[in-house]
Parts: structure tokens; sequence; C-alpha cells
């Protein structure tokens, strides 16, 4: 354990930017449900995180919370850990420093970004 990071799927900060996806490798916590993983809280709405939207997110100086939150939300944020979606499920661990492949499926391409962190 003492070489391998915890990656906890939060620590991934996915800003999106109007787009609509959902990360599925690693799945972020909105999208766990969707593996069965027992715990995980289902969220219908995994493709819709756009950081309370474009309009939110822009006057705010393109502030945006952990995996697509609004910045503004009360925390903890659904996605956070011990929020509405953060059950403490870690779904996957990688080894500190390695080079890992991610799989984001994109519904809907409206220039949205993501940034991993
Ligand atoms: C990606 O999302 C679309 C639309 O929800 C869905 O039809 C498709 O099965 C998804 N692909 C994967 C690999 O989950
Ligand atoms: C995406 O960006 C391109 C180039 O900046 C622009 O022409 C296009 O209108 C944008 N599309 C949307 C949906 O914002």
């Amino acid at each position: 354990m003492k070489y391998c990071l915890v990656l906890l799927v939060a620590a991934v900060i996915a800003r999106e930017v109007v787009g609509h996806g959902m990360m599925l490798d690693p799945p972020n916590r909105g999208s766990l449900w969707r593996f069965d993983i027992p715990g995980a809280v289902p969220n219908y709405y995994d493709t819709g995180n756009n950081c309370g939207s474009f309009g939110v997110q822009y006057s705010l100086g393109m502030k945006c919370g952990v995996c697509g939150d609004a910045w503004t939300d009360p925390r903890p944020r659904d996605n956070e850990n011990t929020g509405k979606l953060g059950r403490g499920i870690i779904a996957k661990t990688y080894q500190a420093g390695s080079v890992i492949e991610t799989k984001i499926n994109i519904t809907a391409n409206h220039n949205g970004t993501f940034t991993y962190r």
C-alpha cells in the first residue's frame, strides 16, 4: 500500500463546460450504480454534470466543483465524498505515478472539457 495511491474518484476533477458525458473508467461517483456496485446511489442524471450551467460557471470565473457539481452548491456537494453520491466507495486504485487510461462517454459535445488533476 505504501507505493499505491488510492485514487478516490473525487481526486479526478472533471470539469465539464455545458457538454454531456460521464466518466466510466474509473467510474465517477454518480455513475457507479451503472456497474451494479453495492451501495452506489442511482443517479440517472450522471451525464448532466455541467458545473451548474455555463452561465453559473462563467459568472464565477469558470469555477466548477469536483466532478462537475456547481461551485455554488452547499458542501458536501453531491459528487463529493460524504455528499449524496459519495458513499465511500473506492472505484479503482492506481500505482502512484502510473500512466492510466480513462474512458469517458460523451453523449453530447457542446465544447465541454475535462481536466484531470
Ligand atoms: C454512452 O451513452 C449512451 C447514451 O446514454 C449509451 O447509449 C451508450 O450505451 C453509452 N456507452 C457506454 C459504453 O456506456
Ligand atoms: C464550439 O467551438 C467552435 C470553435 O470555437 C465554435 O465554432 C462552435 O460554435 C462551438 N460550438 C458550441 C456548441 O458551442
